[in-house]
């Protein structure tokens, strides 16, 4: 049988820990081919010559586009997607309304997958938490979320993803705790206290490729599709 043609990525954010992380699997891997990536002043990363933000119109012909960004820097990265009617795959945390809501606008003319957390055990843990949540309605539930100290945005994207996810089973969202620390990748801890009990649900994070991974499954899957978001959890475990 001949392989199909590898598919071709356009990685946005390429300078950033997830870029570089990105960056690096995309070398590796037979299904993907590197066709550009983009910071925001443009210049090496890491042996790849990358366009700047500005020039992101002039990329070569791509298939999806990988984004981890900045709030900032997400607008262009979905409008080059429309314009190109190209599958958007972004990981980028801390978007606003608007922008939450320009992506459900572009659900109708591009496939796209958007989760705040790439990984297969965070896709696990909703699961886990929406049934938690619903067994247990009347109990205090408490959502702390540890995270190194560059990042940004708190409450983290996946704490109010699984804010969420506890708020749809239960009618009633969560307590949120964030910590700064050192150079935790992502930690997410879920408590449930009742009278003389406590369920706690944790997940840890300890490499940074997980998401970066999750993240090239979602693009490999959705590629080429049609118009539409796609929940990863969907794409990844079903
Ligand atoms: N969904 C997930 O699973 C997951 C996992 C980890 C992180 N994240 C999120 O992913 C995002 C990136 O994380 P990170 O740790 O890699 O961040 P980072 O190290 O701060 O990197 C940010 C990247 O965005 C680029 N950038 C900033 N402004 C830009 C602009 N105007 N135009 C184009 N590019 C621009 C930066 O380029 P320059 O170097 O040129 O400034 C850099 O490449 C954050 O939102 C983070 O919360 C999501």
């Amino acid at each position: 049988m001949v392989a199909p043609p590898p598919i071709r990525l356009l990685v946005h954010g390429a300078s950033g820990r997830m870029g570089r992380a990105l960056l690096r699997l995309v070398a590796v891997d037979p299904r993907f081919e590197l066709a550009g990536a983009i910071t925001r002043a443009g210049g090496m990363v890491d042996g790849v010559r990358c366009l700047p933000a500005a020039r992101i119109a002039a990329a070569l012909p791509f298939d999806a586009l990988v984004d981890f960004s900045l709030p900032a820097a997400f607008d262009t990265a979905l409008e080059v997607c429309l314009q190109r009617g190209i599958a958007l795959v972004s990981g980028t945390t801390g978007l606003s309304p608007a922008q939450c809501k320009a992506l459900a606008l572009a659900a109708q003319s591009i496939p796209l997958v958007c989760a705040a957390n790439f990984s297969l055990g965070v896709a696990v843990l909703h699961e886990l938490v929406a049934r938690a949540a619903a067994a247990l309605p009347n109990w205090d539930c408490h959502l702390l979320e540890t995270h190194h100290v560059r990042k940004l945005d708190a409450p983290s994207g996946t704490a109010l993803a699984l804010g969420q996810t506890i708020a749809a089973a239960r009618g009633q969202a969560p307590h949120y705790l964030s910590l700064r620390a050192g150079d935790v990748v992502g930690e997410h801890h879920v408590q449930f206290t009742g009278a003389g009990e406590r369920l706690e649900l944790i997940h840890r994070a300890t490499d940074r490729d997980i998401f970066a991974r999750g993240a090239l499954e979602a693009a490999a899957r959705v590629a080429g599709r049609a118009p539409g978001l796609y929940a990863l959890g969907k794409l990844l475990l079903g």
